[in-house]
């Protein structure tokens, strides 16, 4: 295979978004667009990737090379913007708001395009709205002309075939044939698609991979393909979902065989879930949320960078945030780690073993050893060493002149005026 760069077209305005968010930077199941585009091509192990850029974003942690298109004048002129960096004999140019792009998809178009001066990915929508039309020349595969949405006649709006705006092209070939791009169209702009007359029409094998977003309402569509591509994957790896229609994973979390996903569980980047775990239903694990094999972490639980070892319980209504758990603890109801004072976040170390009553509050930085326990309801602000019970709150004292000094008769009244 001969070499090939890419250049990632992603310094268009993104005004359809109505947002204040670079376009690329939306986030699709926990990931910025313009990565969810960058693993997609660097499978295809190109030589360099370029981002073409708007003036005041900086993309260049994601990609090889970045350029600046000072002027969005259209996806032609970023292109061309890019060119100074280019020096492969084949380019792929794709469009940053496709973040659904596989290297499946990707690989067909540099075979089938293979010996064409240009090519184009291409699939058949039952809604094509918003894309550019692509009309072929007679039966054959190959470009006559493609038509944007805005430019389109009524007829030319009925045609399902779109271009996905994504393109292989020898670079010698589409550095001259750019210059003949001009602006006579709908949105004065150098349309990109005007430089693709002849070019091969690669059908995607999946339709879904060439989605491109450019609306909110896309973003959501495309949001819901990728988690229910993820959530199958997991399964096809072992694990269960009780329904994954309501269970939201994020796209580098992995997940041990034979857990078990209750619905309306959300677990966010970088987390890592070992085996046999039980998490939810409505479970939140956040980013950096590491556990062992057979945790159970159960309702209206949060974590955050926290690390649970093996066989350990954490049953309901919790914050574990920042935090080393180890094994086999039993972390009661409405336990908080309280790791935040204001300006900065502070760690809970809780041993092997220990024992946390339910509504503790433990204030970082705190050690729990091996082995302790803490009172139920208890404020626990020092550490609390192997074998020992810590009882952080005030003594219970009852009453007894409490009846007598109640004007009972007038409380009674009340009670029975509440309850009619
Ligand atoms: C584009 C294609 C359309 C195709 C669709 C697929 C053109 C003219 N049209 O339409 O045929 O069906 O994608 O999703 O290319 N950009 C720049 N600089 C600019 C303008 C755009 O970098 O001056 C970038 C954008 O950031 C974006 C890409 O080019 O990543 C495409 O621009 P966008 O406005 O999204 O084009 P579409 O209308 O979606
Ligand atoms: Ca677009």
């Amino acid at each position: 295979m001969s070499e090939i760069d890419v250049v990632i077209l992603a310094a268009g305005k993104g005004s359809r978004m109505k947002d204040n968010l670079p376009k690329p930077l939306h986030k699709v199941a926990g990931l910025q667009m313009l990565e969810w585009v960058c693993r997609a091509v660097r499978k295809i192990e190109p030589k360099n990737i370029i981002a073409v850029q708007a003036p005041n974003e900086d993309f260049s942690s994601y990609v090889d090379e970045t350029v600046v298109q000072n002027e969005q004048l259209g996806s032609a002129n970023a292109l061309q913007t890019a060119f100074s960096k280019v020096q492969a004999e084949k380019i792929i140019v794709i469009n940053a708001d496709m973040p659904l792009m596989t290297d499946q998809s990707l690989m067909d178009l540099v075979n089938t395009g293979e010996g064409f001066d240009a090519a184009v990915l291409a699939t058949t929508l039952k809604t094509p709205f918003g894309y550019g039309r692509i009309i072929p020349i007679g039966d054959r595969e190959v470009v006559e002309q493609i038509v944007e949405e805005k430019d389109a006649t009524v007829e030319q709006r009925t045609i399902k075939l779109v271009n996905s705006g994504v393109y292989l092209f020898k670079t010698d070939y589409i550095k001259r044939a750019i210059e003949a791009v001009k602006t006579d169209n709908a949105q004065n702009e150098y349309y990109l698609t005007d430089a693709l007359a002849g070019a091969k029409i690669v059908q995607a094998r999946d339709w879904r991979d060439l989605l491109g977003v450019n609306t909110q309402q896309q973003l959501a569509a495309v949001n819901k393909i990728a988690r229910k591509r993820i959530n199958n994957q997991l399964m096809t790896n072992g694990v269960t979902m009780v329904d994954p229609a309501t269970t939201y994973i994020d796209a580098n979390v992995v997940i041990g065989t034979g857990t078990i996903i209750k619905p309306g569980t959300v677990i966010e980047h970088d987390s890592v879930i070992g085996a046999d775990n039980e998490i939810g239903p409505y479970a939140h694990l956040r980013e950096k949320t590491v556990t062992g094999i057979d945790v159970h972490i159960g309702n209206f639980v949060e974590t955050k960078n926290a690390r649970i070892g093996d066989h350990t319980h954490i049953g309901h209504l919790t914050y574990v945030g920042d935090a080393e758990v180890g094994q086999a603890v039993n972390i009661g109801a409405g336990t908080i780690f309280v790791n935040y004072d204001g300006k900065n976040k502070h760690m809970t170390q809780v041993g092997d073993r220990a024992f946390i009553g339910s509504n503790s509050k433990l204030v970082a930085p705190v050690t729990i050893a091996a082995e302790a326990i803490t009172a139920a309801g208890s404020t626990i602000t020092d550490d609390v060493p192997k074998h020992t019970l810590a009882i952080a709150r005030q003594r219970q004292t009852n009453k007894a002149d409490f009846w007598k000094r109640m004007p009972h008769e007038d409380f009674a009244l009340n009670y029975d005026k509440k309850n009619q």
